[in-house]
């Protein structure tokens, strides 16, 4: 039996096989868990990327910053999922001047729609989903550690920070609905959302060296475990917590 044997998942975020919500839906349906994925933009290439798992999951299509789409998600989702025990937030943007060093002259609206995307999208993605959650449930997403600042990550670090509080604020709401709601905070991988930060190659060069147990930044299995986990049944009276899957960095002085 796998540890997600009978759970109906919502997972977000797959846009390659390097995504980190990808191996989340290849493990997951190892462990048994039926899952829809949610695409964003070209749903052709998530479709494509989708075939490429165990059993290819339906696709459907969120964009966040789109009232409709969420607005009918419950409803879409429910076509293929008779309820959720899941729901992975997997989605994070920024827009380029919000990254790489140009932290004291990135205008307002470029910082808003980086929180719109990364930050407020976990509390419209958890409402939306509500109506599918009668019978409680986990949600998940990812972030990246906000207790400090880092070099290039600018603006989206202020994001993963209100992304951090946003989770604290969704456990206390949605608790009493019986769903809990924490993050995983990853080290640095090799994905398009992190080719896309100037200057990720710092991050790159340093973290396997600081980190205790090493780390791979190929390798997304270890954060997407830490999700599965959560998902389960495992993490029963863990909420608004924070996992760090990040080979030991946060832990450690520089
Ligand atoms: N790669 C890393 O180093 C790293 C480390 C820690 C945390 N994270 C976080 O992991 C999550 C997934 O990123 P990833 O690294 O797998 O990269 P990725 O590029 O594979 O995934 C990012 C996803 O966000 C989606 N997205 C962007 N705008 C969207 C919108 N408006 N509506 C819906 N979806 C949208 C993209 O389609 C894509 O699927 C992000 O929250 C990211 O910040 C990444």
């Amino acid at each position: 039996m796998g540890i997600l044997e009978g759970k109906r998942l919502l997972v977000t975020g797959v846009l390659t096989d390097a995504s980190i919500a990808f191996s989340v839906a290849r493990l997951a349906q190892e462990e048994g868990a039926t899952i829809v994925l949610t695409g964003f933009g070209r749903l052709s290439l998530v479709e494509r990327i989708a075939r490429r798992l165990p059993e290819p999951p339906p696709v459907i299509e969120l964009d966040v910053q789109n009232t409709d789409h969420l607005d009918s998600l419950a409803d879409r989702v429910g076509e293929h999922l008779d309820g959720l025990d899941g729901v992975v937030h997997s989605i994070g943007f920024a827009p380029q001047s919000c990254l790489g060093g140009n932290f004291l002259n990135t205008p307002w609206e470029d910082v808003a729609t980086a929180v719109h995307i990364s930050t407020y999208s976990f509390k419209s993605l958890a409402v939306a989903c509500l109506p599918l959650m009668k019978e409680g449930g986990a949600v998940v997403g990812l972030d990246f550690d906000a207790t400090r600042a880092w070099p290039v990550y600018d603006w989206m670090g202020v994001a993963k920070a209100g992304l951090e509080s946003c989770a604290r604020y969704l456990a206390r709401d949605l608790g009493p609905h019986g769903i809990r709601v924490n993050l995983v905070a990853a080290g640095p991988l090799r994905t398009m959302a992190a080719k896309s930060i100037p200057g990720f190659k710092e991050f790159e060069d340093s973290w396997p060296e600081k980190a205790p147990l090493g780390w791979d930044l190929a390798d997304t299995v270890p954060a997407a475990k830490a999700c599965l986990a959560l998902m389960s049944d495992w993490f029963p009276a863990t909420t608004g917590e924070i996992v760090h899957v990040d080979g030991g960095v946060h832990a450690i002085g520089a």
